[in-house]
């Protein structure tokens, strides 16, 4: 379930040919997606490997986990603007398959239900994407959140909203709200993989090996389920017991 790889390149690597071996598996896989810094290693190096193998894109379909209240999909600091910086332009995906919260939805409370109901009548998520944050979200499922919710608006956290002020310019404000999915449907896809890089992430990757399941570290619901990675770089497990790190540093085979 955890596993230690020498840094960021290498688990950009690994799940990487993962995706691809599972788009190839099937072509109209239904993917959640995630963004944020950790992601941007994995997307580059799934692009590279894309084209060169020609895979074809265009049968599936995509869900991302969030999305800013307020920000329209053309603002540059929006989750569709990342996407499209590094996924979706590089290559020939169908746009009506990719799917994402709108920002600026007039009733957001309806459209947080209807975003939901549009992944379960895909059957959820076959192969789910996520990052960490420093307080254990995933998503934009704060500490605290309920494990059955589903998709929904929440207030940021101070911390969180720290965290991604490094994403703005100076001086401007991290959006106060965001849509996300839910602790529900994030853990109903079949299969997930989290990722977590670099030293900021590793005092709660140590928090996390020593907690039992808690609502007060969201990520701690991936240990009771039945087919989730948490893979993570040396930086980010610094702060686990030397015996663990010894005993997880092998890297999966694939298939
Ligand atoms: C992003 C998301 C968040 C991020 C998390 C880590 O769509 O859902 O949970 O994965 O905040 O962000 P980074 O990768 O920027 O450290």
């Amino acid at each position: 379930m955890l596993q230690i790889f020498p840094d960021a390149a290498v688990i950009a690597e690994y799940v990487s040919e993962l995706l691809i071996q599972k788009i190839g598996d099937n072509p109209e896989i239904t993917l959640g997606l995630a963004t944020g810094g950790t992601m941007e290693p994995l997307y580059a190096r799934f692009v590279a490997k894309a084209r060169a193998r020609r895979l074809d894109v265009s049968g599936l379909c995509s869900f991302n986990l969030d999305e800013y209240v307020g920000l329209s999909p053309d603002h540059p600091k929006s989750y569709a603007a990342y996407m499209r910086e590094h996924l979706f332009r590089h290559l020939a995906f169908d746009p009506a398959r990719l799917h994402l919260p709108d920002g600026l939805a007039p009733d957001l409370d309806a459209h947080s239900r209807e975003y939901s109901e549009r992944l379960l009548q895909m059957g959820g998520a076959e192969f789910q994407l996520l990052g960490v944050g420093t307080n254990g979200h995933i998503g934009f499922n704060e500490p605290g959140t309920p494990f059955d919710s589903r998709c929904h608006v929440v207030r940021l956290s101070e911390r969180t909203r720290l965290d991604n002020s490094r994403f703005f310019e100076p001086g401007v404000i991290v959006p106060a709200s965001a849509i996300t999915l839910g602790m529900a449907e994030i853990t109903r896809a079949r299969e997930i993989v989290l990722i977590a890089t670099g030293p900021a992430k590793a005092p709660i990757i140590a928090e996390w090996f020593r907690r039992d399941v808690t609502e007060e570290i969201p990520f701690t619901v991936l240990k009771r389920h039945p087919r989730a990675q948490i893979l993570v770089d040396e930086a980010a497990a610094s702060l686990l017991p030397p015996e663990v790190r010894a005993s997880m540093m092998e890297i999966p085979a694939l298939g």
